[in-house]
């Protein structure tokens, strides 16, 4: 596992961003795994100012997403579907029909996960996969207790992860109480993996990952069985490291 220290989160966005373009321009068909949520965002601006600057294409980019709500529609302010677009696709070149996210919408909401496994697989996996941390060390939408064994499948949010994204919504009747998540051994056969930390609310869950042992308790403590997996932390994630 490699640590890249970061000051700040706009150093630790650039430097997140830095590892996807140089990805795309080493091969320009990478299948991007992309996450959702604060975050990320900072990355997203640094990789449109750079697409907008540099001209780096995503034409041939296929993009895969972790998570989306169940029930929400897309054009829904909160649905990650409308948040990508708005964030990211909008604003490069990638191409519509190389996108996919978890349908929250299907009928059968596991027969969509399994598809979504699927559609993974035989896009040949995920070249760089880009996580968020929770405060608790989910990563996706697999909560502490989830089977590493996991792959995607639909998910009860827990009180404290609706509670985290209530900020998003009206109230917190407003946020959905399931979700479709690609599932922690999806997430592991990603070739390489990349983990965002930023902030002191991320202190703990940083800390509990780096020196803590590797248990279902800790969805994030999985991460430690990936051969190719890179942490970027800014100063105050990495408050309690020593
Ligand atoms: C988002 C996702 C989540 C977030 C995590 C951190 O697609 O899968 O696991 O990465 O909840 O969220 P932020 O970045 O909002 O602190």
């Amino acid at each position: 596992m490699k640590l890249i220290m970061a000051k700040d989160y706009q150093e630790m966005s650039n430097k997140a961003a830095d590892v996807i373009i140089n990805q795309v321009k080493e091969k320009p068909n990478t299948v991007l795994g992309l996450a959702t949520g604060g975050t990320v965002i900072g990355m997203y601006e640094a990789l449109i100012q750079d697409h907008q600057k540099n001209n780096t294409s995503y034409k041939e980019v296929h993009s895969v997403n972790l998570d989306e709500y169940v029930g929400l529609e897309y054009t829904n302010q909160q649905s990650y579907h409308y948040y990508m677009n708005d964030q990211l696709f909008s604003h490069i070149d990638i191409q519509a029909d190389n996108v996919i996210i978890p349908n929250g919408l299907a009928e059968n909401i596991d027969a969509a996960c399994q598809e979504y496994e699927k559609a993974i697989a035989e896009l040949g996996g995920v070249d760089l996969q880009i996580l968020g941390i929770g405060q608790n060390g989910h990563i996706a939408f697999n909560e502490p207790g989830t089977s590493f064994d996991s792959i995607t499948h639909k998910v009860e949010l827990t009180e404290s992860t609706r509670n985290a994204n209530m900020r998003y919504f009206d109230s917190i009747d407003e946020v959905p109480t399931h979700a479709m998540t690609m599932g922690i051994s999806t997430i592991l056969k990603s070739k390489q993996i990349l983990l965002l930390a930023s902030g002191k609310s991320k202190a703990e869950a940083i800390y509990n990952f780096i020196n803590g042992e590797v248990h279902e308790s800790n969805p994030a403590s999985a991460l430690k069985n990936h051969p190719n997996v890179t942490i970027i932390a800014d100063e105050e994630a990495l408050s309690l490291v020593e």
